[in-house]
């Protein structure tokens, strides 16, 4: 387990909510041989240490007034048992493959206490670099799509209600609870 309230290991930072302008800019590509400085290895720490605390499933860097091309996400894991280590994609390319979009619920940790039902395509593949500067290419789908679409977007300035169909099932959380929940699962 993390020590929690090490400041010199630790740091929770501040998250920018809707409206803040940092949300709608485009967010710059990392230099490769950036990624392995101090500095961007202590933002991705802390990008991870944020979304813990907030319990969230993914963070980009613009949503902590970075505007940089990185975000980190707990995505599936491949294994029966194995815990989901948090992970840190820089510079992210997404491609679809195929068309198959499917309708799934998301939040956001700039939209606090909001859901709602946003189409992504259902399997894309990613290229991106890792923490380590290696060049990563990796499948995805259903789950671990939808939160690296989220996730891509934010660094293009896009949130969720930009990609949705209809505000029909916009809902605050406790309604989404009483109301909506029960479709949880039928993405
Ligand atoms: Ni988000």
């Amino acid at each position: 387990m993390r020590a929690k309230y090490n400041s010199a290991i630790m740091s929770i930072l501040k998250v920018a909510r809707m409206g803040h302008p940092m949300l709608r800019a485009k967010a710059r590509a990392l230099d490769r041989r950036d990624i392995r400085t101090a500095a961007v290895q202590k933002l991705i720490d802390d990008m991870i240490d944020t979304m813990v605390e907030y319990h969230g499933v993914g963070l980009a860097a613009p949503q902590v007034h970075e505007g940089l091309r990185i975000f980190v996400a707990t995505l599936d894991v491949d294994e029966p048992g194995e815990t989901a280590e948090p992970v840190a994609l820089i510079n992210p390319e997404i491609t679809p493959r195929g068309a198959e979009m499917v309708d799934g619920w998301e939040g956001c940790l700039s939209i606090p206490d909001i859901r709602g039902r946003v189409p992504r395509s259902r399997q894309i593949s990613v290229r991106a670099f890792d923490r380590n500067g290696e060049r990563i290419e990796l499948e995805a789908q259903d789950y671990s799509a939808r939160v690296i679409q989220h996730e891509t977007d934010h660094l293009d300035g896009v949130l969720f209600f930009d990609r949705m169909r209809s505000f029909e099932t916009l809902s605050f959380l406790d309604e989404y609870s009483r109301y909506w929940i029960k479709d949880k699962d039928d993405d």
